[in-house]
C-alpha cells in the first residue's frame, strides 16, 4: 500500500520495515536503531542468515562512523560515484555495526544512493538497512507492483515510480592492495577501472567461507526454466527472451528486453521482463545470449545465468 513520505519516515522511526525505491531497485528499509526491525527483515525476506545487508546513508558523513579503514582511493570512488550505485565493502567499526546487519563478518558494505525521494528520508530517519525488496531468490523488485506482488498489497511503500537503472549496485571491496568485485551491477568495470587506473577482477567464489556471502545464493530467478544453451532451438522452446531489433522464428513469442544497441535499457528491463514470464506462466524461455561480453553486458549476462540456475 502507497504512503506518503512523511508516514513512512514515521513508520521507520517506530521500529516498522517499508520499501523504499533507490535508483537501482526497491529496498526494504529499516532503522539502524531498530534491531527488531532488522530481524524482521531477514524473516519476510526469507533471507539466510549469514547473508549481510547494505547500510545506506544520505551522505559519507553518516557512514563514517561504521568503517574501520580508509583504502587508498576511496575517497575518489566515493567522489566519482556516490550518490549512486557504488556499494563499497570495507572493515567494519565492530562495536558501532551490529553483528546481524554484517552477518558476523568483520566488515561491513556502504552505499548512498541517489533516488531523491529516499535521500529525503535518510535524512530525516539517520542510516537505514536495505536489501533489495524481493523474496530471496526471486527476482528484484523495480516497480512498486512488484513489492506488493511479493510481499502483499498491504505492505507498505514509498512510491518513487520505475527504478531508472533497474539493477543492483556495484558492490566492490578492497583485499590484499586491490580493490575487487564481488556483484557486477549498474557500474561497469570498465567504468571502475577509470578511476582505479586498472580494472577490477570479481573476487575468487569460496562457496565454503565466501567473503561476499550473496555470491553463494540463487538469485532473481522467475520459475520459467531459463534455456541459454543452445541444446534446444528456439522453435522447440516457443517463447524466446531477446532483443526487438533481432528476428526470431514467426512461430515464437517474443518477450523482449530492448534492443541490442542499449545495454542499459535491457538491464534496467530484466527483473520486469522475468516477472512477467510467472505472470504470463511461461514454463520454459530460450534465451538469446548473443550480446557483447563487456560493459554492462557482463551484468546482463552474470544475472541471466544465476536467473537459469535451478
Ligand atoms: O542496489 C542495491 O545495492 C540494493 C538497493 C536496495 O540499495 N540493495 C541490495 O541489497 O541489492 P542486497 O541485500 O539484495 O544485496 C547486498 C549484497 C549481497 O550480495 C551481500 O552478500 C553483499 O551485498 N554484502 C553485504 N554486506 C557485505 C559485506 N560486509 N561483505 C561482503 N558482501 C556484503
Ligand atoms: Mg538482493
Amino acid at each position: 500500500m502507497k504512503h506518503s513520505i512523511e508516514t513512512v519516515c514515521t513508520m521507520l522511526k517506530g521500529g516498522e520495515v517499508v520499501a523504499l525505491p533507490t535508483e537501482t531497485v526497491y529496498g526494504l528499509a529499516a532503522s539502524l536503531d531498530h534491531p527488531d526491525a532488522i530481524n524482521k527483515i531477514f524473516t519476510i525476506k526469507n533471507r539466510p542468515q549469514d547473508n549481510p545487508l547494505i547500510i545506506h546513508a544520505a551522505s559519507f558523513d553518516q557512514l563514517q562512523q561504521y568503517c574501520a579503514e580508509m583504502p587508498p582511493k576511496f575517497l575518489m570512488l566515493l567522489d566519482t560515484f556516490w550518490p549512486g550505485p557504488l556499494t563499497v565493502v570495507l572493515k567494519a567499526d565492530q562495536e558501532k555495526v551490529p553483528e546481524n546487519v554484517r552477518a558476523g563478518l568483520e566488515t561491513v558494505a556502504l552505499r548512498v544512493p541517489s533516488h531523491p525521494l529516499t535521500l529525503q528520508v535518510l535524512q530525516e530517519v539517520g542510516p537505514l538497512v536495505m536489501p533489495s525488496a524481493n523474496l530471496s531468490g526471486k527476482p528484484s523488485a523495480t516497480r512498486p507492483e512488484h513489492v506488493e506482488i511479493d510481499f502483499g498489497l498491504n505492505f507498505p511503500v514509498l512510491d518513487g515510480g520505475i527504478c531508472h537503472l533497474g539493477t543492483e549496485s556495484t558492490v566492490i571491496c578492497f583485499r590484499y592492495g586491490r580493490w575487487e568485485l564481488a556483484r557486477l551491477g549498474a557500474i561497469s568495470p570498465e567504468e571502475l577501472g577509470q578511476v582505479l587506473g586498472y580494472v577490477p577482477c570479481m573476487l575468487p567464489k569460496s562457496m565454503d567461507k565466501p567473503i561476499s556471502p550473496g555470491q553463494k545464493y540463487r538469485h532473481y530467478a522467475p520459475k520459467a526454466v531459463l534455456v541459454l544453451d543452445r541444446t534446444l532451438s528456439p522453435e522447440t522452446v516457443g517463447v524466446v527472451l531477446g532483443f526487438s531489433d533481432r528476428k526470431y522464428p514467426e512461430s515464437c513469442k517474443v518477450i523482449s528486453l530492448g534492443s541490442t544497441a542499449n545495454a542499459a535499457e535491457a538491464v534496467k528491463n530484466l527483473y520486469h521482463v522475468l516477472r512477467q514470464l510467472d505472470q504470463e506462466q511461461v514454463d520454459v524461455a530460450w534465451v538469446d545470449m548473443d550480446f557483447p561480453k563487456a560493459g554492462l553486458w557482463l551484468t546482463l549476462a552474470e544475472r541471466l545465468h544465476k536467473a537459469s540456475h535451478k
